[in-house]
């Protein structure tokens, strides 16, 4: 797919502007603070439908603006074309339109826009906590499928439902009974995420320990598994219960779940070293590009769409073998890629940002 089109309206640090992009590679150059990232988030909430780093829709107004923030994109799938329209309010309210039709829920968003995102923030993925590992699985897999989308946000009402009977009912006779209404529904949903993001980590897996040879010269072989509580794969839900029901009394005496997908990581590891804990800074960095690039890979088998490549200031991250690999991976991928300075590939369409307006050259 591609994005043709964005427009920016009281958007961050625009007032207005309006930028047609290239089916090919972007590159955005400008200062510090000129608004680089700002215009790659504006295309990566119309994916995700909200920004990657600002958790509260009203700080996506433009200070001082008298009107809401919009944002107006195009983009061009193989068989269609669709709009995005997302808009905050001055209230801070947010609104998306698809195709001019207000969604009624963020899970109709998903899948219309397929963005993969790299920053070099984004080697927490390797180094942080599971959550950011969950996190990855879970915005990759949405992207691809409502259904998981919607099972994930059950979970999480589910998940609090269950905490709060936990609370309520410790050391009542009725406690048993009670969690039993929500857990059926609970196994449920949480066996088919459990299995879900498993499908996810093997399809990407292979790819990714191929893009990593590549780029360490077969140096390092890089595996990638699932991590979840003990759970049997032959039986999900039948292991999941029997789970439950062994870590009912802990969960009881800590107020909280202790088993399920909301616990689960990705072992990441390289030649049998965890990286999560043991790697360097240039191994975490490599892996982090690995699995981005499996992941594009993932969503081209499994859509038959080619996500957007959104690259914000990673270039001076990566050494010359690193972006050779990154180039040769990109071939026929839309990309957007912010750098400081203007730097010159073979082909490509360069915009500069100053002055909060973006500037095609
Ligand atoms: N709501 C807002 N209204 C106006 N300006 C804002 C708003 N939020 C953030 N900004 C400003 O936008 C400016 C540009 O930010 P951005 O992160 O896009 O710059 P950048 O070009 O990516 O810079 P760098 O090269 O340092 O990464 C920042 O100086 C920030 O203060
Ligand atoms: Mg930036």
């Amino acid at each position: 797919m591609e994005v043709t089109t964005v427009e920016l309206q009281n958007f961050l640090s625009y007032t207005q502007a309006k930028v047609f992009f290239d089916k090919g590679l972007n590159v955005v150059y400008g200062q510090n603070a000129a608004g680089k990232t700002n215009l790659i988030d504006s295309v990566y909430l119309c994916s995700v439908g909200r920004s990657s780093r600002h958790n509260r829709d009203k700080d996506l107004i433009k200070w001082g603006a008298d009107a809401g923030a919009k944002v107006t994109l195009t983009v061009k799938k193989r068989f269609s074309k669709h709009t995005i329209e997302f808009y905050v309010d001055v209230q801070g309210k947010k609104h998306i339109l698809v195709d001019k039709l207000p969604i009624a829920k963020i899970g109709e968003l998903m899948g219309i826009l397929n963005v993969v995102f790299f920053s070099p923030q984004e080697i927490r993925l390797i180094k942080e906590s599971p959550a950011d590992r969950r996190r990855f699985m879970d915005i990759g897999i949405s992207q691809q499928c409502k259904t998981y989308f919607y099972a994930l946000q059950r979970y999480n009402a589910l998940l609090v439902q269950r905490n709060k009977i936990l609370k309520t009912y410790k050391g009542r006779p009725s406690l048993d009974s009670m969690l039993e209404i929500v857990d059926t529904d609970f196994i449920k949903v949480a066996s088919y995420i459990i299995k879900e993001r498993k499908k996810f980590v093997e399809e990407i897996a292979p790819v990714a320990a191929e893009r990593h040879d590549k780029l360490t010269d077969g140096k390092e072989k890089l595996t990638m598994l699932y991590e979840t509580e003990s759970v049997d794969y032959a039986d999900v839900e039948g292991s999941l219960k029997a789970l439950l029901k062994q870590t009912r009394e802990n969960d009881c005496r800590l107020e909280y779940t202790t088993v399920g997908p909301h616990r689960d990581d990705i072992k990441i590891a390289a030649n049998g070293v965890d990286l999560r804990r043991f790697g360097s800074q240039g191994q975490q960095r490599s892996a982090v590009l690995s699995l981005k690039l499996a992941e594009i890979a993932s969503f081209e088998k499994r859509t038959g769409e080619r996500p957007i490549l959104l690259l914000d200031d990673v270039m001076s991250e990566l050494d010359l073998k690193r972006r050779t690999a990154l180039f040769e991976a990109i071939e026929g991928i839309q990309t957007i890629i912010t750098c400081t300075d203007k730097i010159e590939f073979p082909v490509a369409t360069y915009f500069n940002v100053q002055d909060q307006r973006v500037i095609k050259i």
